[in-house]
């Protein structure tokens, strides 16, 4: 997908998003519904990261994979699910042949239990359909399915990571305004900038308060990223009011490409290297910035689920 689709698709979804009640409306209507429901009991949750773009092909699913791994080694039960509805691809970055995806969960069609696939490296893996049509634009239906399996997964783990598609589509929004943050992978190069700040417009217009997280891929000399990082969090601090944090940078690298199906990701089989040891950094920031990415007790109606159904009602 190129910058101008990409900002043809951010016009469009935010006429959309702003639909009949706009940002001011959705603040009221959410303080009415918070008073008119029972409150539930507090549980135990997984933290939620959603790994999301502007332009496609920055990098998502490759640091999406990288970081499963590496979360996995200290410690954290992590599951990747691979939310780039219909062209999902991690089962190959992962090296690992899924029988059931995504698709069959949401149809009802296997438990999630059957779906959820552990890969040679560790971390388990909710696979996406690839090359499917009908995935692309999941339904209402299949949204409430899919918040109803998140929310039950996030009860048994510590880390739920989640691989997005590029772009602004209704339910890409829809999986980064209900988790806990957003990891916003771009290159240091202007449209990929300005594709990021396009998301980051979009996502602050509904959720005010949306955390943040920048990395910059494919950096050529060392440093650029966080000049990259300095110039987008500088226009949206001026434009949309929100706080950008700097996760970090990782370098071009050719070998960062896998040559053949089944190959392991290059933190598992060169973990010495700059660029896996530029993820184990950003893996360890991650940690740091997000609470210690173990379960913590969230209210019963502040959960991922219960967030992905309210912020579905405007979208
Ligand atoms: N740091 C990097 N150095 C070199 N190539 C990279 C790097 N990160 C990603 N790539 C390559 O860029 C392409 C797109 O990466 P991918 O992770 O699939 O992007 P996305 O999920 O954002 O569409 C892949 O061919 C991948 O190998
Ligand atoms: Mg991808």
């Amino acid at each position: 997908m190129d910058g101008a689709a990409d900002r043809q698709q951010a016009s469009n979804g935010q006429r959309a998003a702003g639909g009949a009640l706009g940002p001011r409306g959705k603040g009221l209507f959410g303080r009415l519904l918070k008073g008119l429901r029972t409150p539930q009991a507090p549980r135990e949750e997984a933290t939620s990261i959603a790994i999301a773009s502007g332009k496609g092909g920055t990098g998502k699913s490759f640091l999406a994979t990288s970081l499963a791994v590496a979360l996995h080694r200290s410690e954290r039960r992590t599951v990747l699910v691979d939310c780039d509805f219909g062209l999902a691809c991690d089962h190959l970055l992962l090296g690992v042949k899924p029988t059931v995806t995504l698709q069959q969960l949401l149809a009802g069609q296997c438990t999630l239990e059957q779906v959820l696939v552990k890969s040679p490296c560790g971390p388990r893996l909710l696979p996406g359909a690839s090359g499917v049509r009908r995935m692309a634009t999941p339904t209402d239906k299949d949204l409430t399915t899919f918040a109803r399996e998140l929310g039950v997964l996030a009860g048994n783990e510590d880390t739920l990571l989640l691989d997005l598609g590029a772009g602004i589509a209704p339910a890409t929004v829809l999986t980064m305004l209900s988790a806990d943050w957003v990891v916003l992978v771009t290159q240091p190069e202007i449209a990929a900038l300005v594709d990021a700040y396009a998301v980051i417009k979009c996502v602050a217009q509904l959720k005010s308060d949306a955390k943040f997280l920048i990395v910059v891929n494919r950096v050529g000399t060392p440093g650029r990223g966080e000049m990259a990082f300095q110039r987008l969090a500088e226009v949206a601090t001026q434009n949309v009011g929100v706080e950008l944090r700097y996760l970090g940078e990782v370098p071009d690298d050719d070998s960062v490409m896998q040559h053949r199906l089944g190959q392991l990701p290059l933190i598992a089989t060169e973990p010495e290297s700059p660029t896996s040891q530029a993820v184990q950094g950003l893996a360890e920031r991650l940690i740091q910035i997000c609470g210690g990415l173990r379960q913590r007790t969230v209210k019963g109606d502040e959960g991922i689920q219960a967030r992905f159904r309210q912020h579905r009602l405007f979208l």
